[in-house]
């Protein structure tokens, strides 16, 4: 016999635990914002995914803090509307890692974990300058959505910004050079090193 849960009989946590581990692996947004007054906030996310292919759109679901404070990023992407996505490689993992640390609006995370900043190239929040893979974006549409609520942010891809090799002579990603790290349940996580066509 199958174990069947239903959601509406479960705690919210138990059926957060639930989706995580089950909605694997999930792409991990490694999200670059800036507040009013300048503090460049980064985080990443694994509610994360493509939504729209024309134009380029995704969507990233931001919980709120235990308080119900927005988190940074949420604040940031709505009020500036700008934000960068990189792609989390697995030699950053532990970069990435500590900027999930729920520092207050006015500190950076950049700044504590002393990640080198650049110009975006068509938008004005800065970049990481450790990434290969970025996505320059503006806030596409926000809504809340659940009981938290979330903050559900689409966001439009301005500037796909790639560096150099990563494309072949005819212009696609060269797939077998990109290491990206997905998101399991827990702590878990799981890197792409095999691949294969069908
Ligand atoms: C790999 C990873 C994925 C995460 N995914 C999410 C997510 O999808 N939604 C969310 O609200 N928090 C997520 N978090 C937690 C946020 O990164 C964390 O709350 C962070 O402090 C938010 O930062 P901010 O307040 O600066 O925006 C994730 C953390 C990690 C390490």
């Amino acid at each position: 016999m199958p174990d069947v849960l239903l959601p509406s009989e479960l705690s919210p946590s138990r059926n957060y635990f639930l989706l995580t581990s089950l909605l694997v692996p999930r792409p991990i947004a490694w999200v670059s914002t800036r507040s009013q007054e300048g503090v460049v906030n980064v985080a990443p996310f694994s509610f994360y995914g493509g939504i729209s292919g024309n134009p380029p759109i995704f969507g990233l679901g931001i919980a709120r803090r235990a308080d119900g404070r927005r988190k940074d990023t949420a604040q940031n992407a709505i009020d500036l509307s700008e934000f960068v996505v990189h792609l989390a490689e697995e030699p950053l993992l532990s970069e990435m890692v500590g900027c999930s640390a729920e520092l207050e609006p006015d500190q950076s995370e950049a700044e504590a974990l002393g990640l080198e900043l650049v110009d975006s190239h068509v938008i004005s929040v800065p970049s990481l300058a450790a990434t290969r893979v970025r996505l320059e974006c503006r806030l596409h549409q926000h809504q809340e959505v659940g009981y938290g609520p979330v903050d559900f942010l689409m966001g439009e891809v301005v500037a796909f910004v790639l560096a150099d090799g990563l494309l072949d002579e005819r212009g696609r990603v060269e797939e077998e050079s990109l290491e990206p790290l997905s998101r399991l349940g827990g702590a878990w996580y799981a890197p792409v090193r095999e691949r294969f066509k069908s």
